[in-house]
Formats: structure tokens, C-alpha cells, sequence
């Protein structure tokens, strides 16, 4: 049976900057309370010319780029998010499409933040079972669309970003190991965003209602984030029949330094063997995961050969926890550079749309 490696990984945030003093100004909070409460000082916020698409395009092209893989030689492209592009077309069409992935299915997944998780589970169990050899997986987020900005108990703690990876397949050991999977629809109500579903389409009223923002209860969320961070990471590992002893890092949802130490008294390991960096990006969602290894990979921190799990919670409420052994790209010749194929991708849309747009006059014809 195959494993799945992984072998490229990427990260793309806006460039704009929001602080914690920029929003005293616009809600009745402090920077003292903000850094007090959730460690957060600073996030990243998309400009209007940004989306969750453009972001999780900029992350592919440098996984892509790591792996030394060409975008022709995926198999599948799932993109976790909770803020798509659009409800449909799914946002992994869209980056399947603008970096010339011809041959892969590409679907969207949302279990919000704790997405990252499950769509790497699926693209390492898809690979494992010899169904697939190689998969971009992607988080990426735009929450600041959907943030209602006179709320102090959630505009304070979300930013925009995307990170991936991409897993290959190889007979020798390594990579995922193991990943839990768990929900608890009961407590949907605790974090939602109704507007614009089928339930609540858009209309003056929705509007008017603010159903097209965030609402959250912080405290409970807050409260089933400290119990399942601990018990999602044993599990995972008991699974992968990994001891705590044997972990190099573990790399948690960036969502608040207090429910990340929380968990670390809950494992008896210390705070060091955790990945932070909520403090300049605040909490991504489901791309907090990638980003934060993405960033200790790049540190030097993450190194081939360490042992991870990868632990995170979110609405839904869905949590669950991925160990992994860090491989690193996997030798190959030549180098491929992954921003040519945005032009052959480019041009490759041209032509079918434009084969598309001459076969609807033929059709229209014959009929
Ligand atoms: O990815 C999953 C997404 N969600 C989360 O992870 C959120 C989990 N929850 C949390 O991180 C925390 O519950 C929050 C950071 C959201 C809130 O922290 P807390 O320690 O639970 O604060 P609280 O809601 O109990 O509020 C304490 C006080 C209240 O004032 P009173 O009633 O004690 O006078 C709030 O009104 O702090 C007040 N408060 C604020 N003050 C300044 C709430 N938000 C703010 C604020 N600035 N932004």
C-alpha cells in the first residue's frame, strides 16, 4: 500500500495589515485586551482586487514549485474553505482551471476549520489507496468578507490567507499516518453564517438581519475547544501508534494562545513543541494549519523526518487531528516552474471556452 508524502507546501496572505490599535478605532476594544485574550496583535485583510480563489492560487503555485510538480501531473485538487469563491463553481475548479490541471477532479470541502484536516485525510486516503499518486490540497480564506465589523467579539479575532500542500505517493514509509475525524452537529448554533444558504437566500430582510455575518458564542466555543484539542491529538496518535515521547512538533488551529496552552497542559507537553503564529495572522481558519507549518518549515524548524500531528476545531462543530512524519520534495530532475503554467492555463480556457462558444452555434444549427 502506498503512502502519502508530503512533498511541496505554500502559503500566500494579503499584504494589508490590520492591528490591533487600527481596530480600536472602529469597535470599542484595546490592544491590551485583544493580546490578553487571544495573543492575537495583527492580521491580514484582502484588498479588493484579492479573493479566496487568488489566494489559494498563490499558495498552489508554490507548493507546486517545492514539489518540483507539474500541475498536469495532479490527480485531485481539494480546496477546504468556509468563505469559497462562490457557493458553485467550487474554488479548486477555479485554481484547477488557472493553473492547467487537466487532469484532475477538483471539489471544495468545507468543515471550517478544522477543513485542513479532513481534505489532507481524504487526499492521503485517496492516495493510500492506490486510486490517486498525487494531490493539492488547499486552505484558504476570506472570513474578513463575512466579518461584521461593528461585532467586537468576532471582528477581532479572524484574517485572510491560504496555505497548501501537495501529498504524493511513494512505497516508502512515510508521511500521513493516521487522522480522526469528528463532528457534533448539536452544537452547529454555537458558530454560524446563515445568509446565503438555501435556508436563508439573500434578500433586503437577510441583509437588514445581518445573517450574512459571523455569529459566534466564544465562551462554549471556547469551552469545546480546550476538551477536543487534547483528546483529537491521543487519539490520532494512538491510531498511528506514535507515542507523545516520539512528537517534534505539533501544529494546532491558530485561534487563541489560550485554548493552544490549554491543550499543551492537557498533553503535559511543553508550549516550545507547539507551532505558533496566530499573533501576526490571527485566526485563518481552515488555513491556519498550513500556514503556521508552512512558516516553521520555512524557519527551519520543521525539518524531514520529524514526526507531527496537526490538530484543529471549528464550526459545524467538527474537530479532528492528522499526524504525519515531514518528508520534504521528493527527487526529480529538471525544474518546473509553476507560473508558466498560469499562461499555458490561461490560454488552455481561451481555447475551450472559445470551442465551447463555436460548438453552441453548430448545436444551435443542427437543431
Ligand atoms: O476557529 C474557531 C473560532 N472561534 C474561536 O476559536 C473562539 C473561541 N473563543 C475565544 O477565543 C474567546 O471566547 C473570545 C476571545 C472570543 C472571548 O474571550 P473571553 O475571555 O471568553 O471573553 P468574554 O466573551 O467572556 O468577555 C469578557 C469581557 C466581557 O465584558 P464583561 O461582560 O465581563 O463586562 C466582554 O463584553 O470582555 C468583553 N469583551 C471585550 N472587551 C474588549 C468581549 N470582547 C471584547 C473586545 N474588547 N474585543
Amino acid at each position: 500500500m502506498p503512502y502519502a508524502h508530503i512533498t511541496g507546501w505554500g502559503m500566500a496572505v494579503p499584504e494589508q495589515i490590520l492591528t490591533n490599535d487600527d481596530l480600536s478605532k472602529m469597535v470599542d476594544t484595546n490592544d491590551e485586551w485583544i493580546r490578553d485574550r487571544t495573543g492575537i496583535r495583527e492580521r491580514r485583510i484582502v484588498r479588493e482586487n484579492e479573493s479566496t480563489a487568488t489566494l489559494a492560487l498563490g499558495a498552489s503555485l508554490k507548493a507546486l514549485k517545492v514539489a518540483n510538480l507539474r500541475p498536469t501531473d495532479l490527480d485531485l485538487i481539494i480546496c477546504s474553505s468556509s468563505s469559497p469563491e462562490y457557493i458553485f463553481p467550487a474554488t479548486a475548479c477555479l485554481v484547477q482551471d488557472q493553473i492547467g490541471a487537466t487532469k484532475a477532479g477538483a471539489f471544495d470541502l468545507l468543515a471550517a476549520c478544522s477543513g485542513f484536516i479532513y481534505a489532507t485525510n481524504m487526499a492521503a486516503q485517496a492516495i493510500r489507496s492506490g486510486s490517486i499518486k498525487n494531490a493539492l490540497v488547499i486552505g484558504s480564506e476570506t472570513l474578513s468578507r463575512f466579518v461584521n465589523w461593528k461585532d467586537r467579539n468576532t471582528c477581532i479575532l479572524f484574517g485572510d490567507g491560504a496555505g497548501a500542500f501537495i501529498l504524493q505517493a511513494s512505497e516508502r514509509p512515510g508521511g500521513v499516518y493516521s487522522a480522526v475525524m469528528h463532528s457534533d452537529g448539536s452544537g452547529g448554533d454555537l458558530l454560524t453564517l446563515q445568509g446565503g444558504g438555501s435556508k436563508h437566500p439573500a434578500t433586503e430582510a437577510t441583509i437588514h438581519q445581518g445573517k450574512h455575518f459571523i455569529e459566534m458564542d466564544g465562551k462554549e466555543v471556547f469551552r469545546f475547544a480546550t476538551r477536543v484539542m487534547a483528546q483529537a491529538t491521543r487519539e490520532a496518535l494512538d491510531a498511528a501508534g506514535i507515542s507523545l515521547e516520539e512528537v517534534d512538533w505539533i501544529v494546532p488551529h491558530q485561534a487563541n494562545i489560550r485554548i493552544i496552552e490549554a491543550a499543551a497542559r492537557g498533553l503535559k507537553m511543553p508550549m516550545d513543541k507547539f507551532v505558533v503564529n496566530l499573533e501576526r495572522y490571527g485566526n485563518t481558519s481552515t488555513a491556519s494549519i498550513p500556514i503556521a507549518a508552512v512558516e516553521a518549515v520555512e524557519k527551519g524548524d520543521i525539518k524531514s523526518g520529524d514526526k507531527l500531528v496537526m490538530v484543529g476545531f471549528g464550526a459545524g462543530l467538527t474537530w479532528g487531528a492528522l499526524t504525519a512524519e515531514w518528508t520534504g520534495p521528493f527527487p526529480s530532475k529538471g525544474h518546473v516552474h509553476p507560473e508558466q503554467y498560469l499562461i499555458f492555463g490561461r490560454v488552455r480556457s481561451f481555447v475551450r471556452r472559445a470551442i465551447r462558444f463555436i460548438e453552441g452555434i453548430i448545436f444551435r444549427r443542427e437543431l
